[in-house]
């Protein structure tokens, strides 16, 4: 009986001792502590799961902890991935949002456990909880997509087709912004005529847009980053127009995954003679349909660099610096800091020398070029 008492006592007190460790590690984090988060919107566009492998490329030899949890187009998907990453005490927070307003309340909880937010390609709105921001030049690629439509076009009258991004994404705002801006005296000028919004022609003699007049068109003309979406819009357009708005035409596509829907379908109307089409990001597919003729450009937004700026900055904030920025954005409530990087407008002509001569891709991953 004693004996028995003995191994009862030597196993509590184990199973005590197992107890405490388990919990201390939980305390502490442990070995599952990281200091930068990273949060990406969706894995469903390649330009995103880019940026994680570019993201991963980079961090390979750091000495920091990383994780990088993507939010599948979900607001609340984004705020879970967030918390997860503060609950493993993350120091900084670097994020794409989904929905710009609707990630405030994401990085207002990161702000409460004194963690850094570094918006990243998309600005946070609405709130005072985003300390900077990384981003390329967005109105200079809805500025280049236009300016290519123009030089690319012959004769007057040219039937021209609207698509913009999701108006949850305030980069689609500066993207329409920027390409209005270069097409509007264009369509007063009597070079384009609108196909396929009312709002954007009611419009058509104003150069500088209020955000409530580029929402009044982004309306009618949003693809919300979906291609299908897209695709829809693109049959409705076509089946609306009458034989003055087919033929030699233009199209303002917002981005690549929505260029290739939209192309496919004006691409395979008997009716359309030729189109000048527009993207943005050099996805790998958009290239093969850049080569092959199927679009017309792409804006280069090397990926790269956004990634050492965010990176750079999360390191100088873990080091107790202040990161170097070269000029803000107001995103609805305060001026946030931000890092500023150009971009290339790649079509027929440069693609081999910007994409695969400078190492970005290999030219074993396309044919013909
Ligand atoms: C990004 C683009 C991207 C789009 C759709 C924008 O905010 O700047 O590169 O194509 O979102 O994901």
């Amino acid at each position: 009986m004693k004996k028995m008492w003995r191994l009862f006592s030597v196993l509590m007190v184990a199973t005590l001792l197992i107890g405490m460790l388990a919990a201390c590690s939980g305390a502490t984090g442990g070995s599952s502590s990281v200091s930068v988060g990273i949060v990406l919107p969706t894995k469903d566009e390649p330009r995103w799961v880019q940026d994680e492998q570019r993201f991963k490329d980079a961090l390979a030899d750091s000495e920091y902890t990383t994780e990088i949890l993507f939010s599948q187009g979900s607001s609340a998907k984004e705020k879970e991935n967030v918390e997860t990453l503060l609950n493993k005490g993350i120091d900084v927070l670097i994020i794409a949002p989904h929905d710009g307003a609707a990630a405030g309340s994401a990085v207002e909880a990161a702000k409460k456990e004194g963690v850094t937010v570094i918006a990243y390609d998309r600005l946070i709105t609405e709130t005072d909880a985003v300390d900077y921001y990384v981003t390329f030049d967005s109105v200079a690629v809805g500025a280049a997509q236009g300016q290519y439509l123009i030089d690319n076009v012959e004769g007057s009258n040219v039937p021209l087709y609207l698509y913009a991004g999701a108006s949850s994404d305030n980069n689609a705002f500066l993207f329409f912004q920027g390409a209005w801006e270069v097409l509007q005296p264009k369509i007063a000028d009597g070079t384009f005529v609108i196909a396929n919004s009312s709002e954007a022609v009611a419009l058509k003699d104003k150069n500088e847009l209020t955000r409530d007049e580029l929402g009044k068109i982004l309306g009618q003309v949003t693809t919300n980053w979906d291609p299908s979406e897209a695709i829809n819009k693109a049959q409705t357009h076509l089946t609306a127009a009458g034989a003055n708005l087919k033929g030699d035409i233009a199209i303002l596509a917002p981005n690549d995954g929505t260029a290739r829907s939209i192309a496919d379908v004006y691409g395979s109307d008997s009716d359309i003679s030729s189109y000048v089409i527009s993207g943005q990001d050099a996805e790998k597919a958009s290239i093969q349909y850049i080569i092959d003729g199927k679009q017309s450009m792409t804006v280069f937004k090397d990926v790269r660099t956004l990634v050492a700026d965010a990176i750079g900055m999360a390191i100088d904030i873990l080091d107790g610096k202040t990161p170097s920025t070269t000029g803000s954005y107001n995103n609805g409530k305060v001026d946030v800091k931000a890092k500023q990087t150009n971009v290339i407008v790649v079509d027929q002509e440069n693609v081999k020398k910007e994409l695969i001569d400078s190492g970005y891709y290999e030219a074993s991953e396309f044919t013909g070029l």
